[in-house]
C-alpha cells in the first residue's frame, strides 16, 4: 500500500481505532445498495480506460456500490487516512468474487494533498469525508485531479437529526447545504442534487450532489 502522509492525525488514529466496528455498522445499514442504485441510474461514461478515485474510501462501501452498479474501470484508487480501513476494505474486495479486486488499489494519505497529477481521473467519488476538512480546500483538490468535464459524485452529510448524532459520534463538522452549493460552484457545474428515498437509511443523513468539473 502506498503511503503519503507522515504524521498520524487525530482523525487517522480515530478511524484506525474504530475500523472494525465502523465496517460492521456500514454492512448493516444498506448504504452499499443505496449507493449502487443511485450510481446505476447515472449515465457515467466509465469504461475499461477510465481511472476512478474513491476519496476517503473508509470501509470501501462506495467502491463496492460502484462495482455492484456494474462499472468496471481500468483502475479504482481507494484513498484514505486510515491504514486499518484500507486493509479491511482490500480484504473485503478480494473476498467478493464479483468485485474486480485486481483493479482496485489502496493509497494512504490526506484528501487535501492528493498524490496524483492534475487531470488524472475520469470520476471521483466521495462520501462523508469533506466534513473533516475545509470545504473549499477539499473541493479544489478534488477538482484539480479530475479531468475537465469529469464528474464528482459528492455525498455530504446534510443537516438533519441523524446527521447531528453522527457529527458527535464521528467527530466531524457538517457543512451547511448553502455552502456546499456555493463552494461547489467555484470549481464545478452542479448537474444534480438527489435526495435518497426516506426508506433508505443513507438518506436520513446524506444527500448527493452530482458535479461536473468546469472548464479552466
Ligand atoms: C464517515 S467515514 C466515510 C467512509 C466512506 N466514504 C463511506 O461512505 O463509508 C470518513 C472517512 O474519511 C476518512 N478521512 C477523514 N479525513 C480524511 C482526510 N483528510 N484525508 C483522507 N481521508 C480522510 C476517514 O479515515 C474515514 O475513513
Amino acid at each position: 500500500m502506498k503511503k503519503t502522509a507522515a504524521a498520524k492525525t487525530k482523525t487517522q488514529s480515530f478511524y484506525d481505532r474504530i475500523a472494525d466496528v465502523h465496517t460492521l455498522a456500514l454492512k448493516l445499514n444498506g448504504y452499499r445498495a443505496s449507493v449502487a442504485k443511485y450510481l446505476r441510474s447515472l449515465e457515467l461514461e466509465i469504461d475499461e480506460n477510465s481511472l476512478v478515485l474513491d476519496a476517503g474510501s473508509g470501509s470501501g462501501i462506495v467502491t463496492l456500490g460502484f462495482q455492484d452498479a456494474g462499472f468496471r474501470p481500468k483502475k479504482t484508487i481507494t484513498f484514505d487516512l486510515s491504514f486499518n480501513l484500507l486493509k479491511i476494505s482490500s480484504e473485503q474486495f478480494r473476498k467478493e468474487k464479483q468485485i474486480d479486486a485486481a483493479n482496485v488499489s489502496p493509497v494512504q494519505g490526506n484528501v487535501l494533498e492528493l498524490p496524483f497529477a492534475d487531470n488524472a481521473f475520469d470520476l471521483v467519488l466521495t462520501c462523508g469525508v469533506l466534513e473533516y476538512v475545509p470545504l473549499d480546500d477539499g473541493l479544489r483538490e478534488m477538482s484539480r485531479v479530475l479531468k475537465t468535464g469529469g464528474r464528482l459524485v459528492f455525498i455530504p452529510v446534510k443537516p438533519s437529526f441523524v446527521g447531528s448524532v453522527l457529527e458527535l459520534l464521528y467527530k466531524f463538522k457538517i457543512h451547511p447545504v448553502k455552502n456546499v452549493r456555493k463552494i461547489s460552484q467555484r470549481y464545478f457545474n452542479i448537474v444534480g442534487n438527489h435526495e435518497f428515498p426516506v426508506t433508505e437509511p443513507i438518506g436520513w443523513s446524506k444527500t448527493i450532489f452530482l458535479l461536473e468539473k468546469k472548464q479552466p
